[in-house]
């Protein structure tokens, strides 16, 4: 007979709060740990995690790459990535648990002296073989270092109470094929459980926050459809250009770089079902789900539905900037979107009939990423002479990023005359609210692969159903070459034909 569990007390919101574990020993290696992300965003997510007590007692981080390098000279380097957080004694204590060792990833003897470190340094960290082993080298070569992790018997730990973890970082292939390319070639050493995909927008408060908003909150529910919602916005702009980044941004572009991860995990946040429960599974079932039923636009239904631009010479902030073929490492005659902006219809019960349209670009006019959600007009209008489609529809808006937040436009009666009205918002501000800015979404994530959480992650089969929409557009756009690039002054909005493509269905962008 099945016993019901039974539960002692109920356990307060508050206490919830101060529930988050803290995860067991473990050792940490980055491979690709002289990079720029190592000391841009992973060691001051993990020193973060010091700070906030959340890191375990005993770990260590163990820097791998290329570069020759010693222990001291990378612990300078990590110093540096830390700036000012902390008092001098927290820094001087993180610093002495990263470690560095030099070694080419495609020689077996790398491995070989990597194992014997790792057991050294598990006896002194007491780690008793938990590892995370952090991919953040370029993509190319995430396949020949997993493969000498297998050869060399990295993907089982030895230990009692033992794990190990890889972590990889974005781009997850190119395309469908090499995406599942890759997908098998990391399964033929570790086990799904093991393998965490990086999509750090997941990992990001705010677009955690949409579940909340969503499932812990009764009131929006029964109007998250295609009743009572009109459209849904994705706009993720960027204020900066291509960086120090050509050699993978030419080859790779917008939709590659913005959409296959971040935009369409944040579309599959906003149009899920509601899941069985809060656990990694039943959320990626139903983020896949959501996958599954996007409409896939073929031939010319793509031109009709996409829009593709590249950035040229402009002003950001009153300084002048150079269109995206005259940057360092762009090829001069360069067809990479740096703008993409698309129509998306997912054709289930909840959304049919409902646009979600993305965009994403460089060298906008400001850092911001946001969900409109536009909700319909009032069916038919009381207020005579104003027509139904006269009187503003309620906007709900998600603001990721910068000042993250939630508000709510909606009609109020405006002091006048009797039928004078306009609108109002009503608007939840995140730093505000809870007196802290929202923490870097890395430590996050890097928490959860410590406490093995997979439910930030991408999954194989969500990502599966990405490429297999971007695939076509990708090809269609490489078939057509420079024709349909349109060109959008740095400082825009994007060209003139992202305006089009809502103008034609009788909307426009929405953007805050
Ligand atoms: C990365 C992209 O994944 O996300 C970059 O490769 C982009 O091109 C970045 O600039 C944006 O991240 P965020 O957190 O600054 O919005």
């Amino acid at each position: 007979m099945p016993t019901t569990p039974v539960v002692s007390r109920v356990i307060t919101k508050e206490e919830l709060c101060l529930m988050e574990q803290v995860p067991s020993s473990c050792g940490i290696v980055i491979f690709g740990a002289s990079g720029d992300l190592t000391h841009r965003k992973l060691l001051p997510s993990l020193y973060s995690l010091v700070l906030e007590k959340v890191l375990p007692k005993q770990y260590y981080i163990l820097g791998l790459a290329r570069t020759a390098m010693s222990d001291a000279e990378f612990q300078a380097k990590a110093r540096e990535s830390l700036g000012s957080a902390g008092t001098p004694a927290q820094r001087d204590e993180f610093i002495r648990h990263c470690l560095y060792m030099a070694g080419d990833y495609q020689d077996i003897k790398t491995y070989m002296t990597l194992k014997q470190k790792l057991a050294g340094l598990d006896q002194v960290y007491e780690t008793q073989g938990r590892h995370i082993l952090y991919l953040s080298t370029p993509p190319s070569l995430y396949e020949s270092i997993v493969q000498q992790l297998g050869s060399s018997g990295f993907a089982e730990s030895r230990g009692e109470g033992g794990w190990v973890r890889l972590v990889v970082e974005k781009p997850f292939g190119s395309s469908l094929a090499t995406a599942e390319h890759l997908n098998q070639s990391l399964h033929k050493v570790f086990r799904e459980k093991q393998i965490y995909r990086i999509d750090h927008y997941l990992g990001k408060e705010t677009v955690q926050n949409i579940l909340m908003f969503r499932f812990a909150n009764a009131i929006y529910e029964p109007v998250w459809n295609q009743k009572y919602i009109d459209q849904v916005q994705i706009t993720a702009a960027e204020s900066v250009g291509v960086e120090h980044r050509a050699g993978y941004y030419d080859q790779s572009g917008a939709l590659r770089d913005m959409f296959q991860n971040h935009l369409f995990q944040l579309m599959s946040l906003i149009a899920m079902e509601p899941p069985s429960s809060f656990s990694a599974d039943a959320v990626r079932d139903e983020k896949t789900k959501v996958m599954a039923s996007l409409c896939f636009p073929q031939g010319q239904q793509i031109d009709e539905a996409t829009v593709r631009g590249q950035y040229e010479a402009g002003a950001i902030d009153d300084e002048v900037v150079p269109g995206y073929r005259k940057e360092d490492g762009v090829r001069a005659d360069s067809t990479t979107e740096t703008f993409a902006a698309l129509r998306v219809n997912i054709d289930n019960w909840r959304w049919h009939g409902v646009p979600f349209y993305l965009r994403s670009g460089k060298r906008m006019p400001k850092r911001v990423t946001e969900i409109t959600v536009q909700f319909k007009h009032v069916p038919s209008s009381i207020f005579r002479p104003l027509m139904a489609e006269q009187i503003s529809a309620n906007v709900l808006n998600f603001r990721i990023q910068p000042n993250e937040g939630i508000s709510l436009q909606f009609e109020a009666k405006h002091p006048g005359p009797k039928l004078c009205m306009s609108s109002v918002t009503m608007h939840f501000d995140y730093e505000e609210a809870f007196g802290i800015k929202p923490p870097e979404a890395y430590a996050r994530l890097f928490q959860d692969v410590m406490l093995g959480d997979q439910t930030l992650f991408s999954r194989q089969d969500w990502l599966s159903h990405s490429w297999t929409f971007l695939d076509p557009i990708i090809e269609r756009w490489a078939e057509q070459k420079g024709k349909g690039l349109a060109f959008y002054p740095a400082g825009s909005w994007g060209p003139r034909e992202a305006d089009e493509l809502l103008q034609k269905d009788g909307r426009q962008w929405l953007t805050t």
